[in-house]
């Protein structure tokens, strides 16, 4: 193993420190879905969970292990601590994939040691080389960190790495785990690891960072330069605090701007080789699908994927991309899998075509899901005379989300206007099957659906978040609306999607609910599983 690799891995850590961000909670389910995405879009490696944080956590990173860690799939890593307990359930949710990898860490900074290890540097670097050596006795790949390495020691950081190396660590990982450092500092510590521990080129240099000052990106491309060879980062930069480095942001930065790059891993600067295994055309679909299943919304400027990311509103600008596109555009929205939002389908298209279509865009569903998702296509297709690929994604996306199906919306009907009070009447099958319909007046016809919701359900909730989107332009659009409601000191999300947006709106608060609902049946306590989260 040698950290002169000529590309970047990318190692994504959405369903790990991305999930850490509160409401982005997902289910098994939902975690599959977005590893199985993961994994068409090309990333090296997953880490897909903290094994040990949970008995779901367990079973996502197992389940995950078994059906998206084959032989051609990608690395299926699980985070531990420097505990022996961590590190023997990591091993073993592992078992079922191909290619695993152990990500043990431990903090090195003296403000952890003193304040929350309450360990001197010995006892660290102790802990740190031995479990290294108990991961490496499960497996050959095996990655460490030391937490907060942006504000350690340099000197105590070159020795815990020496002695993890030689322990066997295959990779070794510099977390700015604060989101304290600036691009040139960051890349002086790579540079500093490399010139002063002296069995480095037997490890990978990787990089993860939080972007509490906005400076993630700039920081691991200025580790790149300066010999760091895989980026942890997370789908739409979520992540624990102010996110983690976007993938999409790195990925293209890399792509856009190889031939800046390229010399730093020495290609010559005209290769037009890519410096990543990444398929960007999945980028924008992945996307959506996490921003649809966690419920995080993407903010419209937000780079690559926001949705005025490729829109040019000023005249000037306009003129000059119609007259070439380059005078303005720096990249093709095709490269990221945004399509010209092509009318496809309409009411009279059968399943086949249906079919056919959502083959091309990647989708691949099971023969439930296509039925489920063609009766969808119907019910839209009856009200709306155009169906587009967004659309479409809408539909799938929409069909495919996971949430416990344990309070079903049978009927919402609204009466409101401007000498009406907003009155709302909602029928929900309960969990038990049994039908129950209630009514409530509200400040409008939402609040006044929620209320009546909240009468059948019986659950107290904060609503924090309510969001309405169209999926495309015109009057007939599909809107898809997402939520997040708070329960205690817990977070949860609902997305749904309909073309009348107070049908999706009650949907996606008992799709909210629902999680919520299923979290207090579960055995385990919601608020101990994010206490042992990093
Ligand atoms: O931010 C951090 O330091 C982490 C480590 C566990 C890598 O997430
Ligand atoms: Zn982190």
């Amino acid at each position: 193993m040698t950290n002169k690799t000529d590309r970047i891995i990318i190692f994504d850590t959405t369903l790990r420190d991305g999930e850490q961000c509160p409401g982005a909670t997902l289910n098994i389910d939902e975690k599959l879905v977005i590893a199985k995405q993961l994994a068409r879009l090309g990333v090296d490696i997953i880490e897909a969970g903290f094994a040990f944080a949970s008995p779901g956590d367990f079973e996502a990173v197992s389940k995950i292990a078994k059906i998206v860690g084959t032989e051609n799939g990608p690395v299926i890593c699980s985070l531990a601590r420097a505990i022996k307990a961590d590190i023997e359930a990591a091993a073993e949710a592992l078992k079922p994939a191909v290619n695993a990898r152990i990500h043990t860490f431990i903090s090195t900074s003296d403000i952890h040691l003193e304040y929350q290890l309450r360990k001197s540097r010995a006892e660290v670097l102790a802990i740190a080389e031995e479990m290294v050596a108990y991961a490496k006795s499960f497996m050959k790949d095996v990655e460490f960190s030391p937490m907060d390495a942006a504000r350690s020691d340099p000197e105590f950081l070159y020795q815990v790495l020496e002695r993890t190396i030689a322990a066997g660590a295959t990779t070794v990982n510099i977390p700015d785990t604060v989101g304290y450092t600036t691009p040139s500092e960051f890349g002086a510590i790579i540079k500093g690891i490399i010139e002063n521990v002296p069995n480095i080129d037997q490890a990978i240099i990787s990089v993860h960072g939080h972007n509490d000052l906005g400076l993630a990106v700039a920081n691991f491309l200025e580790a790149v330069k300066n010999g760091a060879r895989q980026l942890e980062c997370t789908i739409n930069g979520i992540g624990e605090r102010a996110g983690n480095a976007s993938l999409e942001e790195l990925v293209m930065a890399l792509h856009v701007r190889r031939q800046y790059f390229n010399p730093y891993l020495g290609r010559p600067e005209d290769s037009q080789e890519s410096l990543t295994n990444i398929d960007t055309r999945q980028i924008y679909k992945t996307s959506r699908l996490v921003s649809n299943l966690t419920g995080m919304l993407v903010q419209p400027n937000k780079a690559i994927v926001g949705a005025n990311a490729f829109a040019h509103e000023s005249g000037i600008h306009q003129d000059g991309v119609l007259k070439n596109k380059l005078t303005y555009e720096i990249m093709d929205a095709q490269l990221i899998g945004l399509t010209d939002n092509q009318i496809v389908l309409g009411k009279h298209s059968g399943r086949n075509a249906f079919r056919t279509r959502l083959k091309e865009l990647g989708f691949e569903l099971s023969d439930t899901e296509l039925n489920k998702a063609f009766v969808r296509f119907k019910e839209v297709a009856d009200k709306k005379k155009d169906i587009s690929d967004w659309d479409l994604e809408a539909i799938v996306n929409d069909e495919i989300q996971q949430a416990p199906d344990l309070f079903r919306v049978e009927l919402v009907q609204v009466s409101c206007g401007s000498n009406a009070r907003p009155t709302a009447t909602v029928t929900l099958r309960t969990p038990e099957g049994e039908e129950l319909t209630d009514a409530a007046i509200g400040t409008g016809p939402v609040d006044a659906v929620y209320k009546a919701i909240n009468r059948v359900v019986n659950v107290p909730n904060q609503l924090i978040e309510f969001s309405v989107q169209s999926v495309t332009a015109g009057i007939d659009a599909i809107g898809e609306v997402t939520i997040r409601l708070r329960y205690e000191s817990k977070v949860f999300s609902g997305h749904a999607a309909n073309t009348d947006i107070i049908v999706a709106s009650a949907q996606a608060y008992v799709n909210a609910l629902n999680r919520l609902y299923a979290s207090l049946q579960s055995q385990e306590k919601p608020e101990e599983v994010s206490a042992q989260k990093v």
